[in-house]
C-alpha cells in the first residue's frame, strides 16, 4: 500500500489532484489517438513504481487530458508480460486508476484473427476472453481492500457497454465485429498447429496483452469494455509470415475508426 501511495502521491502532484472518470490503454500502433488531444504527459519511467515499457509501437506515458467533458487517462504503451514485467506489474496501472476514481477502463489490442470471417482492419468488439498465459495478475496474498479472493468473471467485459459500442458503431457506419480473444504470453507468435487449436477453443482472435488487465479491472469492479483491431490473420490463416512492423502499420490505419467509436462512447457515458 505504501508503493500505491507514493504513484499516486507523484500523480496527483503532476495533475494538481485531478479526479478521473475514464482510463483508456492504447495498443500497438494506436498511439495517434492522441494526435489532437492536448493535456499532461508523464513519462512512465518518471513514475514511482510502474513498469517500463520499450516495445517498437508503444511511447511509454500517461497522458492527462479532457474528451467529451470527460476527465480521461490515456495509457500510450502498455506493460507486457513477455517484457519481462510481471503481471502484477503489467497491471499496477489499473490499481493506480481505480484509486484516481477512473469507473471506466477501455482496452485496446492489435491481434491476430484465427479465421476468415475477420478481416485486415476490421474492429473486433471483445465479448470475452480465454486466459491461455498459464497464470495469472491475482495470483499472491489478497488484498481484500481492492477486490474479492476469488472474483466472479461472467460479466468481466460490462454488458451495457458492449451495447453502447454496437449503437455507437451503428450510428458511425462502422461495421463493428464481435468475438473471444485469447491471450498467449508471446512473444513469440503461434505456430500453425497453436492457432487450429485456439480456434476450436472458441478463439476469434489471438494476442499477448490485454487479458490481465481485463481481470484485475474486473476484480476492482470497474466497467470494462475491450476492442481488437484485426492486424492480420494468425500464423496458418494466411500463407503470410508475420512481421511487427506490419502489425503496427495496421494498427495505424485502423486507428482513426476506433477513436471516432471510443470518442463517440465517451460522450454518452
Ligand atoms: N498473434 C499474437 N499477437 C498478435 C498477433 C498475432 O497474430 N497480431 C497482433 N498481435
Amino acid at each position: 500500500m505504501e508503493k500505491i501511495k507514493e504513484t499516486l502521491d507523484y500523480i496527483n502532484l503532476k495533475t494538481n489532484n485531478l479526479n478521473l472518470d475514464v482510463a483508456i490503454i492504447l495498443g500497438s500502433g494506436l498511439g495517434c489517438f492522441c494526435d489532437d488531444l492536448e493535456g499532461i504527459r508523464i513519462k512512465y519511467s518518471d513514475i514511482p513504481h510502474f513498469g517500463s515499457s520499450d516495445v517498437k509501437g508503444h511511447k511509454g506515458e500517461l497522458l492527462f487530458c479532457e474528451i467529451e467533458g470527460k476527465t480521461c487517462v490515456i495509457m500510450q504503451g502498455r506493460f507486457h508480460f513477455y517484457e519481462g514485467n510481471s503481471l502484477q506489474t503489467a497491471t499496477y496501472p489499473i490499481k493506480i486508476f481505480k484509486k484516481l476514481g477512473v469507473k471506466t477502463l477501455f482496452i485496446t489490442n492489435a491481434a491476430g484473427a484465427t479465421h476468415k470471417e475477420l478481416n485486415i482492419g476490421d474492429i473486433m468488439l471483445i465479448t470475452d476472453h480465454i486466459n491461455f498465459m498459464g497464470t495469472n495478475p491475482l495470483i499472491g496474498k489478497n488484498d481484500d481492500t481492492l477486490g474479492e479472493r476469488f472474483p466472479d468473471m461472467s460479466n468481466c467485459y460490462t454488458k451495457e457497454l458492449q451495447k453502447l459500442a454496437l449503437d455507437c458503431a451503428g450510428e458511425l457506419n462502422i461495421d463493428l465485429k464481435e468475438g473471444i480473444y485469447l491471450a498467449t504470453t508471446g512473444p513469440s507468435y503461434e505456430t500453425k498447429a497453436e492457432v487450429k487449436a485456439f480456434r476450436l477453443l472458441g478463439a476469434d482472435v489471438v494476442g499477448m496483452s490485454s487479458v490481465p488487465e481485463a481481470i484485475v479491472s474486473n476484480y476492482l469492479k470497474m466497467n470494462t469494455v475491450g476492442f481488437s483491431t484485426i492486424t492480420n490473420h494468425a500464423t496458418g490463416v494466411s500463407d503470410k509470415t508475420l512481421s511487427h512492423q506490419e502489425v503496427i502499420d495496421t494498427g495505424k490505419t485502423t486507428s482513426k475508426k476506433l477513436s471516432k467509436l471510443i470518442k463517440m462512447m465517451i460522450s454518452k457515458i
